[in-house]
């Protein structure tokens, strides 16, 4: 299966690269088998995520999942970003073949590294809030 021209779209020009500098919020997630490494961060106000932007070292679809990703939880709330799922970016993206579904766990997981993070900062513990952050992708495994 080919890529869709969505994704090859966020691949070729991906959205929100970059540092946050002001990010409140920071998120790491990757796997050693594959060695993709997503770093996502977040600025916080009044529980709106006001700013969003991510660093990928991985494959397309690694960087094209955290790009729609990133689009998608821009302006929403915290609590709306915590609901965005994997398959959720995918559908954005019109779809991805079969071996590159991990890569999207990655960015759904990155999101909820980056409000975990910036729960601790608060003071807050983010477990019962976020859950347990996968923070191995058990897919590139299979
Ligand atoms: Fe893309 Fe594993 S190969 S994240």
């Amino acid at each position: 299966m080919a890529y869709s021209e969505k994704v090859m779209d966020h691949f070729a020009n991906p959205r929100n690269v970059g540092e946050l500098a002001d990010a409140n919020g920071i998120g790491e997630v990757g796997n050693p088998k594959c060695g993709d490494i997503m770093k996502m961060y977040i600025k916080v106000e009044n529980g709106v995520i006001e700013d969003v932007s991510f660093k990928t070292f991985g494959c397309g679809a690694a960087i094209a999942t955290s790009s729609m990703a990133t689009e998608l939880i821009k302006g929403k709330t915290v609590d709306e970003a915590l609901k965005l799922t994997n398959k959720a970016v995918m559908e954005a993206l019109d779809g991805l073949p079969p071996v590159k579904v991990h890569c999207s766990v990655l960015a759904e997981q990155a999101i909820k590294s980056a409000v975990s993070d910036y729960y601790r900062r608060q003071g807050i513990d983010p477990t019962p809030i976020v859950g347990e952050l996968e923070e191995d992708c058990h897919a590139c495994e299979i």
